[in-house]
């Protein structure tokens, strides 16, 4: 339907879960994606076969987001290659629950580097290639409890509404270079990241939820295809909500 091609696109934390459906449908749609990731090569390669399997293209691309100097090299690298940077989707994150209580602040440092430090850190990388083309599209993935909140995720809640402030920020700082920012909030979806949640607990969310069910990693995939696509050339600094209802 939206037609990437001739894009270069990077996604962080590709190798599974949001990050790879999100690859498939950025390659399904035309781009060549730069699938990254931080440990699991054999999952970020089968990310790449699923890539080539629907017809699309792309590479692996290595790094910890929470590093600042190997978000340059890597990038820089591609750019070298690939003589531009698109579209880039902040994916990557971490999720450590704790009561406030219990929190510590390596849980809060962890979860800053990882999904706050991770997001500026790429967008930083990738903003000049993006403005030498006066071209871009940077969507950052939030969380539906950066704005409803969560028992249990104090850390967490806090990286992710850090998002929509760095999302509101650059969209403004950016928007004369031809260049559009925005959020996806997704709300309960299935992936490893929930995966691990009682039966209980994920009943007592779908009630919570007006769709009666809980999401799939494409469905928020789709919302990100839609905000990298020039049909979404004047939407910037907003959160696309892909909740089901469950905040409204
Ligand atoms: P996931 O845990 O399956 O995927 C997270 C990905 O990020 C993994 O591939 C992981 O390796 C990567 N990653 C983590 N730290 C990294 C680092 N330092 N450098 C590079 N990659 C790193 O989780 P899921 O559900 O696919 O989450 C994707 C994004 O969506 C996350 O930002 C998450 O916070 C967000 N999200 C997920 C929701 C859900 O219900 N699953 C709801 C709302 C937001």
């Amino acid at each position: 339907m939206f037609d990437l091609a001739g894009k270069i696109a990077v996604v962080t934390g590709g190798s599974r879960g949001i990050g790879r459906a999100t690859s498939i449908a950025l390659a399904e749609a035309g781009a060549f994606v730069l699938v990254n990731y931080r440990s699991n090569e054999e999952a970020a390669k089968e990310t790449l076969r699923l890539i080539e399997g629907a017809g699309g293209q792309g590479e692996l691309l290595p790094f910890d987001v929470a590093d600042p100097g190997a978000v340059d090299r890597a990038i820089q690298g591609a750019v070298e290659r690939h003589g531009r940077i698109d579209i880039l989707v902040n994916n990557a994150g971490i999720s450590i629950d704790q009561l406030l209580l219990r929190v510590s602040s390596k849980d809060l440092e962890m979860t800053w580097a990882t999904n706050v430090g991770g997001a500026v850190y790429c967008a930083k990388a990738c903003i000049r290639p993006m403005m030498r083309n006066k071209w871009g599209r940077i969507v950052n993935v939030s969380s539906v409890v950066a704005e409803s909140g969560n028992p249990g995720q104090v850390a967490y809640s806090a990286s992710k509404a850090a998002l929509l402030g760095i999302t509101r920020t650059l969209a403004r700082e950016y928007a004369s270079r031809g260049i559009t920012v925005n959020a996806v909030a997704p709300g309960f979806i299935e992936t490893d990241m929930t995966f691990d949640l009682s039966e209980a607990a994920k009943q007592k969310i779908i009630d919570q939820t007006p769709l009666g069910r809980i999401g799939r990693p494409e469905e928020v995939a789709a919302a990100v295809v839609f905000l990298a696509s020039e049909e979404a050339s004047y939407i910037t600094g907003q959160v696309v909500r892909v909740n089901g209802g469950m905040y409204v």
